[in-house]
């Protein structure tokens, strides 16, 4: 029962085979092969929309670069509280930007709230405390829910009122995207984006991740920012070839289907057993869940792993004393076996 997270699950077969198809032979490198240039052009028909695709080796990477790209001396990108970007990045993306800095904004449940993030940049417009430099949002967020399409124009609205651009952090963009049912477009540029993170490890590739320009025309000097980061590939074409996999047939949307289907089966058990609650309505494929700690322990002793999990800002009182909130992350690779047997167990 494997539910610590979607990075421990392996690669789907199909990105396997693609891999190994594309091992004989000889391409041209640093993303220069035939089979870079075919998966650019799927990026486009997939955005409906000519976009500049880089292959990079993490999200950390994506992230981190998206600043760089955009970076401006004393630069200040906001970003959730709890974001990837600020809590899980090690500095990556001040040290890659030179020195520009997160700002924190709060806002329920790893979504950052409006009038919050209109309050946060009004801080900063002198001299002395920096100048705003972009908005960073997380979608699917680091709480597992997400941001509605008019949520994401709303923030994007004030992105525009302040000249900045705005980056998406889709670590599990797909998983965020089937379940709001809508294209890549509408989820992204139609509502403002200029900057997307594509995840594509979480979600069955074996090592897969993009930094995607909405607008080409932004993305003139970034060859030259991914080559100082040591980001850019000599055998790109294997990050190339799982992206065609990825994509053929709609494979991604299943596998991202399949992993949130999970999570609905999972939350299903949690809501019945009465001995663990949902802390919140899962939106993805991720699922935080409330529990006596001598509960995590017996299914831990019982095979299922799982973290715990420091409660967000907005939901400080959410465990009692002898309680822990926990997060189970379902993953393409997730059996309906292990998710029945978890049930079992909490039952
Ligand atoms: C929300 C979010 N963003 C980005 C990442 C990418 O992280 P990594 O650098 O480990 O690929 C993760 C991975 O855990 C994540 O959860």
């Amino acid at each position: 029962m494997h539910f610590a997270s979607d990075n421990w699950a392996g690669a789907h077969p199909k990105i396997a085979e693609s891999l190994s198809k594309h091992t004989d032979g000889f391409a041209a490198a640093y993303g220069t092969s035939a089979l870079d240039k075919a998966v650019a052009q799927t990026f486009n028909e997939i955005f409906e929309r000519e976009v500049a695709v880089f292959f990079v080796a993490t999200g950390t990477a994506a992230n981190s670069l998206a600043q760089a790209a955009i970076a401006k001396p004393g630069g200040v990108t906001f970003a959730h509280r709890e974001a990837h970007t600020i809590a899980d990045e090690g500095g990556a993306p001040e040290y890659l930007t030179g020195g520009a800095r997160l700002h924190p904004v709060d806002g329920p449940l790893g979504r950052i709230d409006v009038d919050n993030l209109k309050k946060a940049i009004t801080g900063y417009n002198n001299v002395r405390a920096g100048q705003p430099m972009a908005v960073s949002i997380t979608q699917l967020t680091e709480s597992g829910t997400l941001y509605e399409s008019n949520e994401i124009a709303g923030i994007s609205a004030v992105c525009r009122e302040n000249g900045l651009p705005m980056h998406m952090d889709g670590a599990r963009f797909a998983n965020a995207l089937v379940s709001l049912g809508c294209s890549p477009a509408d989820m992204t540029w139609r509502q403002g984006v200029d900057m997307l993170s594509f995840g594509g490890t979480k979600n069955g590739c074996w090592c897969a991740e993009a930094l995607i320009f909405m607008d080409p025309a932004r993305a003139e000097a970034f060859p030259y920012i991914r080559q100082r980061a040591a980001q850019l590939f000599s055998k790109s074409r294997f990050i190339a070839a799982q992206f065609e996999a990825y994509f053929e047939d709609n494979l991604w949307l299943d596998l991202a289907r399949h992993s949130n289907s999970m999570a609905r089966r999972m939350a299903d058990h949690i809501a019945t057993s009465g001995n663990v609650r949902l802390a919140w309505e899962p939106r993805g494929n991720e699922i935080f869940a409330v529990m006596e700690k001598a509960t995590a322990a017996r299914l831990r002793d019982n095979g299922a792993l799982f973290y715990d999990q420091n409660p967000p800002h907005s939901e400080k009182h959410l465990i009692g004393e002898n309680e822990t909130l926990v997060r189970l992350v379902t993953s393409f690779a997730t059996s309906t076996e292990e998710i029945d047997r978890f049930g079992d167990l909490i039952a």
